[in-house]
């Protein structure tokens, strides 16, 4: 692994020393820490996603095509640092979405920063047409949690209940308000936030400017084809910007952290 941004004087002893390896989990945890929040209060959520250098974000219905065995590195620590991990429906169906394991490489990272030991699924879905019968629901080491509106389905709200999973709302109508469900969370003590997706879902957090940072890893790969980009739905007015944080590079992908500013 290269750091490429910032440049420090760390980078050309990091350069000579042969650090074009790969960085160890506390290497990585270190370098993907969350900020402090003043107070304690409110919440930082950031996004982890993969794009083809033509803006694809999936190819065949899944982002794994374009990643390598250091974005599977890095997503794991990610989910490591964070306390709750928020995906959208369709990814936990079409990518078979798993509990989050306990990972023994970062454990004491945990337990000191009073985390369990491992992140909570929130599960974002108007409808519940979720199969609660799979392990992300039967058997994770803290409940799944299912993010959804106040006027979701009485029925699949119960079979979510009697599966195992807790149904918080976020949202009045069907749907989930993003800036609500920011909050929600973080009135449980989740404040350290990490979506997975997939891009209808980052589309909202990007409108309703509730995204503070991106870890987009750039694949140098190309698909053509039609996939969907990394964040989709309705345009914002005004683009939102964003400030380089850090950039990492092994085996030609590029690892950027952007913060919105
Ligand atoms: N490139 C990457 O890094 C990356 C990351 C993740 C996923 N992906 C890819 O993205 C694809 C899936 O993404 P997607 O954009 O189609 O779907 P998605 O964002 O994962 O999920 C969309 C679903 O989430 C629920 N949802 C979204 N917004 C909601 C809201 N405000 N309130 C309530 N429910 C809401 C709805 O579920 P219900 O239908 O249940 O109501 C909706 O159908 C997959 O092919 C996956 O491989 C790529």
């Amino acid at each position: 692994m290269r750091r490429l941004f910032p440049v420090t004087d760390m980078t050309a002893h990091e350069t000579e020393a042969g650090a074009d390896r790969e960085w160890s989990f506390d290497e990585l945890a270190d370098a993907y820490a969350y900020p402090e929040l003043p107070g304690g209060e409110g919440a930082w959520l950031r996004a982890n996603m993969v794009s083809s250098l033509d803006g694809a974000g999936q190819h065949d219905g899944r982002s794994q095509p374009l990643s390598s065995e250091t974005d599977m590195r890095i997503f794991g620590t990610l989910r490591a640092l964070a306390d709750v991990v928020v995906v959208g429906a369709e990814t936990v169906r079409l990518e078979g979405y798993r509990p989050a394991r306990a990972r023994e490489a970062f454990a004491a990272r945990r337990a000191a920063a009073g985390q369990g030991p491992a992140p909570v699924i929130a599960v974002v879905s108007a409808s519940l047409e979720l199969d609660f019968s799979l392990p992300l629901f039967t058997e994770p080491l803290v409940p799944t949690l299912i993010l959804t509106g106040a006027a979701a389905p009485a029925e699949r709200v119960r079979a979510a209940r009697e599966a195992g999973a807790e149904v918080l709302v976020a949202g009045d109508g069907a749907g989930v308000e993003p800036v609500r469900a920011k909050a929600v969370l973080a009135e449980r003590g989740l404040r350290r936030q990490l979506t997975e997706g997939g891009p209808r879902l980052l589309g909202q957090f990007v409108a309703a400017e509730v995204l503070d940072e991106l870890c987009l890893t750039v694949s140098p790969t190309m698909t053509a084809g039609d996939a969907q980009r990394i964040a989709g739905g309705p345009p914002v007015a005004v683009p939102t910007r964003f400030a380089v944080a850090s950039l990492l590079e092994r085996d030609g992908f590029l690892f950027t952290r952007y913060r919105r500013i």
